[in-house]
């Protein structure tokens, strides 16, 4: 299947991302879903712009979408426009939506669009040709709000989707009775093993429909839609309790956790959480770069100049192996544990691996001028004053994801409130 990254978000790797739709009619609306879907722990936002202007008119959805992505800042956004026919609120012809998509596109504000297979193939393919140049993603829709059509069905749409081109495909329908839940999700699992070619997005509406939206992930499903301060579609559930459900399932796939191994980048708080979290459990604690430092005799700063990454990656790599047979441990890894796909292999074998993730300027914020992070060290200059900073944590974001049964967004957080949430995990 081929995996892509959008800005600080993978997809079709790790647990199925949770997608914010803002439905707000005027821009005070949209400004203040907006500002509480950063606290949301979601991550990406879906802008439904039918909801802001369902005859689509360019000029002031085009105003919006510049305000939007200035407000939005690391996450992904998606550009929708839902129509009528498919639960929305659009109301405009085929050659007004191509027309409106393609401004999209061509503005690079939205990172995704959405765009709905029943439109026609011949302008799809059109604005896929477009999408490419211009880095935007297309997530090609289909939607079906009476029923759960034949399985057949549902798997020629997604054969069809893929074959114009879709960088993710999605489809969403209505389930009459508990087996139609039960056979999308079984659907998904097939797409999964044999069908899907692109990250995919299945999801069964409704009330009964609710556990394809929980649990979807568990069967290959990339992304998940969850409710910001109103949901969009029929069964959507608030954005915390789906992370907190998810974590949940996420989490128990890995057993009872005799270790707990915390992974994320530099400054993103491994050591303060590890150490807080470690006390709470009665575990013990490691941090795996104190330790190097000790048995070394010297800083890590020391250890990458005079005998390089190379070396320190070695000490890394088998200090793992032996924190890895140590009981009720909580162990802080170095930010750059998961360079190694020897390492991965350990993370996410013994034990429970969080991902700990926060906003990048955040992170840069708390360790620039840390003369003991080599890696850290020279890369202030690009773009925004942390280019380098952060080309490197997307890097590895792919790795984190492998490696990690769950992910805590710290954002916005202190690390006493992120152990109280690990733990409740864990509970
Ligand atoms: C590194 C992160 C550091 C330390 C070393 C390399 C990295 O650990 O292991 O400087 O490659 O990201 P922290 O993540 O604890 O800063």
């Amino acid at each position: 299947m081929k995996t892509f990254q959008i800005r600080t978000v993978s997809f079709g790797q790790g647990q199925p991302k949770i997608c914010v739709p803002i439905v707000g009619s005027c821009k005070e609306e949209l400004m203040e879903e907006m500002g509480s879907v950063t606290l949301l722990s979601g991550d990406m936002v879906e802008w439904r712009a039918d909801c802001y202007s369902p005859g689509g008119e360019t000029e002031s959805v085009m105003k919006m979408m510049g305000h939007l992505r200035k407000k939005i800042g690391d996450p992904p956004l998606l550009f929708t426009f839902r129509s009528k026919a498919e639960g929305g609120l659009g109301d405009i012809s085929d050659d007004a939506y191509f027309a409106l998509n393609e401004c999209v596109i061509k503005s690079s504000k939205a990172d995704m669009i959405d765009l709905e297979l029943k439109r026609g193939a011949e302008g799809i393919k059109e604005l896929i040709k477009m999408s490419r140049p211009a880095g935007v993603r297309v997530v090609l829709s289909y939607h079906n709000f009476l029923e759960t059509p034949a399985s057949e069905e549902i798997l020629e749409r997604l054969h069809m989707m893929q074959h114009l081109g879709a960088d993710m495909t999605k489809i969403a329908v209505m389930p009459n009775n508990s087996e139609d839940v039960l056979r999308l999700l079984s659907l998904s699992q097939s797409m999964k093993e044999k069908h899907a070619k692109v990250p995919f997005i299945a999801v069964s509406m409704g009330e009964e429909g609710v556990l394809s939206r929980i649990a979807g992930g568990l069967f290959g499903s990339a992304v998940t839609y969850g409710a910001g301060l109103h949901a969009s579609a029929p069964g959507q559930i608030a954005v915390r309790d789906l992370r907190k459900i998810m974590n949940i399932l996420g989490g128990h796939r890995c057993g009872v956790p005799k270790r707990i191994f915390l992974i994320g980048f530099m400054g993103c708080g491994k050591t303060s959480v590890g150490r807080l979290l470690g006390e709470k459990l009665g575990y013990s604690f490691a941090d795996m770069d104190e330790l190097i430092e000790t048995e070394q005799k010297t800083s890590i700063a020391d250890i990458f100049r005079t005998k390089g990454e190379g070396y320190f990656r070695e000490l890394e790599s088998r200090l793992l192996v032996r924190l890895s047979k140590l009981n009720k441990t909580v162990i802080s890894c170095g930010g750059g544990i998961v360079e190694r796909d020897e390492n991965i292999k350990i993370l996410s074998g013994a034990g429970l691996t969080i991902f700990l993730k926060d906003d990048i300027n955040s992170m840069y914020d708390r360790v620039k001028g840390d003369g003991n992070r080599p890696l850290v060290v020279g890369r202030d200059a690009e773009g925004d004053g942390c280019g380098g900073f952060r080309e490197l944590y997307l890097s590895r974001l792919a790795n984190y994801e492998q490696a990690a049964a769950i992910s805590v967004y710290g954002k916005g957080k202190d690390p006493k409130q992120i152990v109280n949430e690990i733990v409740q995990l864990l509970q």
